[in-house]
């Protein structure tokens, strides 16, 4: 299944409602979930993991409305391999325009030593019991071998073969504790999909978690070792150091599509709009240099980098701020700024200083932005209209050793 016609497209499952909402203190009730599911369609994703059924009756309900609310996109949810689990989520999604079952079970031997208890024998008969007795509810199945990356490749390879032989049609490679290196991921990946007798009538996902901060380069690994879809969510949330995330892994096939030769169908001008919208439904900020979604993504602070970007963006910007839906990117300034960001800023405000002027208007601002984090447009104001209200006080700035002194009382004169 993965290696047909549309070989060249990635698809993308998220676990933001699942995997995503597990994050410690991110509970999100059964509307937030709907809200975001909905965003997500938007967003054009091709499998939303709305949540675990049997977990709470709050989470059953709000994976059953997900599931008759969103229309063309796969619904699915997850169930440990028993039956009320399995039962619990095909009661919850059935009525999905396409419902996909989703089940886990250990195959590492540390979990079936210390969590399960059971032998490798016996893991494997439940397993393919588990995926039988769905299938015989749901025509998609998926079947993640949790802990697949600590596991052994051997097992691990018999594991995927029985379960595509019992009715299996995904197989969802995770690497759960983020212990994977990415070339060695990609490795495991391949002789998965190279070895399982069957795997040509699978599609191979992985889900990759972010303990050593590399699950973007270990989902990325296993793509270009043949994997097709892609579990992830949106700013990365999850389980302890989160998942994959979302808009990373979009826009790297997007930024890197003539290397890559891959794609996928989002719709990356929704990506700010669901990141923000999740950052605010789960209370939680996303971090400012987070990549594509953080506030400094697109922010220029230095002079040097300020002019680059002023004279042409591409000498600073891979990607363009307009492609995830932001207006335009940021010229921050600040005591780092140079003189053509702080020219560009006034301009922008309309201001044009008068001739002769821009010298003492630059040293204002150089005293005043050494004593903030940034200097606004507020301030920009004052600035100009410092210089250019013709009251002298604001030029006389010619003592660097006094600096401090001079900022303070240039901050009192300007800013009262
Ligand atoms: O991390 C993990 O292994 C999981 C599985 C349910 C795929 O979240
Ligand atoms: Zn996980």
């Amino acid at each position: 299944m993965t290696q047909g016609s549309d070989v060249d497209r990635v698809y993308i499952f998220d676990t933001t409602l699942r995997d995503g909402e597990q994050s410690p203190g991110f509970h999100l009730d059964a509307s937030s979930k709907l809200k975001i599911a909905r965003q997500l369609e938007k967003l054009g994703v091709d499998v939303i993991e709305a949540g675990f059924p049997i977990s709470s009756p709050g989470d059953f309900e709000a994976c059953r409305q997900i599931a008759r609310e969103i229309r063309g996109t796969t619904v699915t949810a997850l169930a440990r391999a028993v039956r009320e689990d399995i039962d619990a989520v095909w009661g919850a999604i059935k009525d999905a325009e396409t419902p996909q079952i989703h089940i886990v079970l250990s195959v590492s031997d540390v979990h079936i030593d210390r969590k399960l208890g059971m032998t490798r024998a016996q893991v494997l008969q439940r397993g393919a019991e588990m995926v039988a007795y769905a299938r015989s509810l749901c025509d998609r199945v998926q079947y993640s071998p949790e802990d697949a990356g600590r596991a052994d490749i051997d097992y691990l390879i018999e594991t995927v073969e029985t379960m595509i032989a019992a009715g299996a049609n995904v197989i969802n490679i995770p690497d759960t504790t983020g212990y994977c290196l990415p070339g060695e991921f990609g490795d495991l990946v391949r002789r998965v999909i190279n070895e399982a007798r069957g795997s040509e009538n699978a599609l191979f996902s992985v889900h990759c978690h972010n303990d050593l901060g590399l699950a973007t380069a270990n989902s990325l690994a296993a793509i270009t070792a043949g994997a097709r879809r892609v579990e992830c969510t949106i700013n990365g949330i999850g389980e302890r150091a989160g998942n994959t995330s979302l808009e990373e892994i979009v826009m790297l096939l997007r930024v890197r599509q003539a290397r890559l030769g891959l794609e996928c169908g989002i719709d990356t001008t929704q990506i700010t709009t669901t990141s923000r919208l999740v950052a605010e439904l789960t209370g939680t900020p996303v971090q400012p240099n987070k990549a594509v979604v953080g506030a400094n993504a697109f922010a220029h602070a230095s002079g040097i980098h300020q002019d680059g970007v002023l004279k042409d963006r591409l000498n600073y910007e891979i990607m363009k701020p307009e492609d995830v839906g932001l207006d335009d990117s940021r010229i921050v300034l600040t005591a780092r700024s140079g003189r053509h960001a702080f020219h560009h800023r006034l301009g922008r405000l309309g201001i044009k200083l008068a001739d002769g002027k821009a010298e003492a208007a630059w040293q204002r601002f150089l005293l005043v932005a050494d004593t903030k984090r940034e200097v606004n447009d507020d301030d920009l104001r004052k600035i100009a209209s410092g210089e250019s209200n013709g009251n002298g006080h604001a030029t006389a700035i010619d003592v660097p050793n006094e600096h401090n002194h001079v900022a303070d009382t240039l901050r009192h004169m300007i800013f009262g």
